[in-house]
């Protein structure tokens, strides 16, 4: 039997500072706008936590052990006043420590200062030795990433499955997980991810795992919504246009567009008045055809393009990046 925790993605309830939650299995409800922080520097990211969450009204924020600010994160987070309970936390396993996640976890909370996350991804679907020459992203002799060879993601999720028990974690899900990595974990049966995070803006709209995720009940985060550092989207003449229409900003028209589909947007900033800025933005009333016209921009344009590589060395099972044939 399949155990479902799929979620309902038509029920929707509202949370703090108007932004929308929606429904995730066993947690308070996932607000779809949460504060990134992956390049958000010590120094930089307790002041971008603490007034997102006090000043802006942000109760989602998003973070990975990788990101190496976790402490700072947590700092900010006690330092907002607001009650732990009403702010939705998450943190990713690191590939380098797939095989022994509690531990990875435990250092996570500590270093959080809290007894639990919200929600608790598998980073990227591919597995580093852990006994390797670095903590991080171990490297072989000849430079490229010291794959942990032998094992597998089916092994890493069930991991993920006896961390939930635990309760230490409310929810469980995935990120940068193509439709073939996410099939793996499906003929596993049983407890599946409810969360799928990934890279979502108009040069990479991937709507066929966006399209996968939804029919599975898998809810959708969009990490660089707003295609990153310097981002050239937010000049792009199509874009400029749609937000004069509205008298919105470029980036209150990315967010709109993705959370009109349902994504959780993650937008990144250590700018307080633009971490301000994208909660209040991110209600444009896009028409359908607007909606449409941004759905179709990177074919239209030609402008396919993916921010975040790490060169893993292995394929990832994208359609842009090392598409992988699924396994019948
Ligand atoms: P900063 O952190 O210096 O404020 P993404 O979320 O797509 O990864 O984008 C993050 C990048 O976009 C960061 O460089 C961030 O800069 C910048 N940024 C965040 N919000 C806005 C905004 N409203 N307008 C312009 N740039 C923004």
């Amino acid at each position: 039997m399949l155990l479902s925790n799929h979620n309902s993605l038509s029920s929707l309830h509202v949370t703090m500072a108007g932004v929308k939650a929606l429904p995730l299995k066993g947690t308070i409800g996932i607000p779809t706008i949460g504060l990134g922080t992956w390049q958000s520097p010590p120094g930089q990211v307790r002041t971008a936590v603490e007034s997102a969450i006090r000043d802006a009204g942000y109760r989602h924020i998003d973070g990975a052990w990788m990101y190496g600010n976790e402490k700072e994160v947590g700092e900010a987070i006690r330092a907002s006043g607001v009650p732990r309970e009403e702010i939705f936390i998450t943190g990713k396993l690191p590939s380098s420590r797939h095989s022994k996640a509690a531990e990875a976890l435990n250092e996570s909370l500590a270093d959080l200062g809290t007894s639990y996350l919200d929600l608790y991804l598998i980073h990227w679907p591919v597995s580093l030795n852990p006994y390797g020459n670095d903590p991080k992203v171990p490297t072989r002799p000849d430079g490229t990433r010291d794959i942990f060879e032998g094992w597998t993601i089916e092994q890493t999720w069930k991991e993920m499955v006896d961390i939930l028990a635990t309760g230490k974690v409310k929810a469980i899900g995935v990120s940068n997980f193509s439709i073939h990595f996410l099939k793996k974990l499906e003929k596993l049966g049983g407890i599946q991810p409810q969360v799928n995070q990934i890279e979502i803006h108009p040069y990479l709209p991937q709507h066929d795992v966006v399209e996968y995720c939804q029919s599975k009940g898998i809810i959708v985060e969009a990490y660089s919504p707003l295609g990153s550092t310097a981002s050239p989207i937010l000049e792009e003449p199509e874009i400029v246009e749609i937000a004069k229409k509205h008298g919105a900003s470029s980036a209150g028209v990315l967010l709109s567009w993705l959370l009109s589909k349902d994504i959780v947007v993650l937008p990144k900033s250590v700018t307080p008045a633009r971490i301000a800025s994208n909660i209040t933005a991110a209600k444009v009333p896009l028409t359908a055809e607007e909606i449409k016209q941004i759905d179709t921009f990177s074919e239209r344009n030609n402008k396919l393009k993916r921010f975040g590589t790490p060169p893993w060395g292995v394929p990832l099972g994208f359609k842009d990046w090392g598409f992988l044939p699924d396994e019948e």
